[in-house]
């Protein structure tokens, strides 16, 4: 019986089969070397080549086994190469960490991060605000003096200056460029944004040349805020800061003004909170937006007229926790932060 170039494909089809349910290295290797020994379905053929008496024939069939050979090899390293990103993955899953697993067994305790005391101040402060019908706004860090002083009608060498220890940034002309003292030039670029009546609160980073000592940092948080609208008067500024204060700290807190004075403002007064035990603890400061401040914020003061107010915000996280000194709260001993949940 002559080989059959039918019993080749045969074979071939046959080994391929088989390539393709090897599951390990190991299986594939063993099945070629099977396939191909003597007594394999393509080896033997190829030793049954000498019996094949007609040269060109001998020659066909030959080169149609040789064929069949180098198929087989490229299935089997094609196989061996599926095998090992298989096995790859399944090394890559054992290994893999799940960063968001929680602990869950009862003797370990889970240790989530939480809000900073400022932050939760702050977001406080807000939904107070947002609940009286104020909307939040933000303006840079980095100042111009502009905004910082001259908007807030403080012309340059105007005395008043000398109320913010500034820290300028070197930068020409030297002086032009600051680190806001204060949240009221936000004020001023609020105006010259949104059109009027405009109830905003304006919370964010401050900086001053302060020594830290347990009640000054040299950066804290204020929280600004300001209402333009037609024939607002003082007796609305008073009941906001009342209103604000029974709300932040609770119904037996109660506020009060005493006269001060701000470039910006006029009258102008500072704020006190009253504690349940009588005590009193002096929070910021507030009065009638200045006419020269509604001008420089694009406005007519025969038309608008309005009040503002700041208070800093890491003294009211303090009063309301208890923390005796500010510089605890920015040590960043998470002991410290862990208290307060
Ligand atoms: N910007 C003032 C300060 O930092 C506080 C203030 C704000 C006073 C708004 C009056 C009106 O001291």
């Amino acid at each position: 019986m002559g080989t059959q170039s039918s019993d080749i494909s045969a074979a071939l089809n046959e080994a391929l089969a088989a390539l393709e349910s090897a599951d390990t290295p190991e299986g594939v290797r063993s099945l070629v070397s099977q396939v191909t020994g003597k007594k394999g379905s393509l080896g033997s053929l190829k030793s049954s080549l000498g019996s094949v008496v007609d040269v060109e024939e001998r020659k066909k069939v030959g080169a149609a086994i040789n064929e069949a050979l180098s198929r087989l090899a490229e299935a089997a390293d094609a196989r061996l190469t599926v095998l090992s990103n298989a096995e790859l993955l399944r090394v890559i899953g054992a290994d893999r960490v799940d960063v968001t697993e929680r602990a869950l067994k009862s003797d370990v305790a889970a240790r989530l991060g939480r809000t900073h005391l400022v932050t939760q101040a702050t977001e406080r402060l807000e939904d107070v605000f947002i609940g009286l019908g104020f909307q939040i706004a933000e303006g840079p860090e980095v100042e111009s003096d502009f905004y910082n002083f001259e908007a807030l009608n403080m012309p340059p060498s105007h005395p008043a200056r000398s109320m913010w220890d500034t820290l300028f940034v070197d930068q020409d002309p030297q002086g032009s460029v600051l680190l806001r003292t204060h949240t009221s030039p936000v004020q001023i670029r609020v105006m010259q944004e949104w059109p009027p009546p405009i109830y905003a609160i304006m919370p964010g980073r401050v900086f001053r040349r302060d020594t830290p000592d347990a009640t000054h940092m040299p950066v804290f948080h204020q929280i600004e805020g300001m209402v333009i609208d037609r024939n607002i008067t003082f007796a609305d500024l008073a009941g906001t800061i009342e209103a604000f204060t029974k709300a932040f700290f609770g119904s037996a807190f109660t506020s009060r003004l005493r006269p001060s004075y701000f470039p910006f403002t006029e009258p102008s007064a500072e704020f006190d909170i009253r504690r349940p035990d009588g005590s009193w603890i002096e929070l910021g400061g507030c009065g009638m937006m200045h006419p020269r401040v509604i001008r420089a914020g694009g406005l007519d003061p025969d038309e608008w007229s309005g009040f503002a107010f700041g208070f800093g915000i890491d003294r009211m996280a303090k009063e309301r926790h208890g923390v005796a000194d500010l510089r605890d709260m920015y040590s960043n001993d998470v002991r410290f932060l862990e208290q307060f949940p």
